[in-house]
């Protein structure tokens, strides 16, 4: 059955976690809703060399991120889950306090208040006691934090390889089935 599931894409290092989550879920056949923050335009470009609007072109939907009257910021439009990959600490902060003035923390506290599951890979390092606590407030209104750490059971060739281990946990978290990632036993 096909989902609809936003794919938000911030300023944290590792925007390739983003862009494979929507080539995953484009070749799966769901329907991505995709937003990409304004510091999310330097990491695309200086992390992969590519532009907004290339990665824009593997969502079925995208939006701006300013645009808080956009359909994904009501209850009402039917979305079954959202993903941020890779999550920033401000991101995680405007989440873990409601902060709702752009459209992602926006569209995360709809997904929190109508009880559908929210994925945050949140990625920074080290973490001080600030980033441990947000991600903590986050996990206590119902957030999923899965940072991108990776496994090797599976035995990763490539950076691609570790990169999609941690795509696939967290896809699989919002209940999409993929085999992106080595499920134990199997490798
Ligand atoms: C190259 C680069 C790498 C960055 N990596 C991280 C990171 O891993 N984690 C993080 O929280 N912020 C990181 N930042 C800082 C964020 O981009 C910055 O806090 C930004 O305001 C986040 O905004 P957003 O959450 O709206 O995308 C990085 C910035 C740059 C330019």
């Amino acid at each position: 059955m096909s989902r609809q599931i936003i794919v938000a894409i911030t300023g944290a290092s590792g925007a390739i976690y983003g862009i494979r989550a929507l080539e995953i879920l484009r070749s799966l056949g769901h329907e991505t809703h995709l937003i990409v923050s304004a510091a999310a335009r330097h990491t695309v470009a200086q992390e992969t060399g590519r532009t907004a609007g290339d990665i824009g072109a593997l969502a079925s939907f995208t939006y701006d991120p300013a645009d808080t009257g956009a359909s994904i910021a009501s209850g009402s439009f039917p979305i079954d889950g959202m993903l941020v990959a890779p999550c920033s600490i401000k991101t995680l902060s405007a989440i873990a306090n409601s902060y709702t003035a752009d459209l992602i923390p926006r569209a995360a506290d709809v997904c929190l208040k109508e009880g559908r599951p929210l994925v945050l890979m949140v990625r920074e390092s080290p973490l001080h006691i600030g980033h441990l606590r947000l991600m903590t407030q986050a996990a206590e209104i119902g957030a999923v934090i899965c940072p991108p750490i990776p496994t090797f059971y599976g035995h990763p060739q490539t950076a691609a390889d570790i990169v999609d281990a941690s795509v696939g946990r967290a896809l699989a978290r919002l209940g999409i089935d993929n085999d992106a990632y080595t499920k134990w036993g199997e490798g």
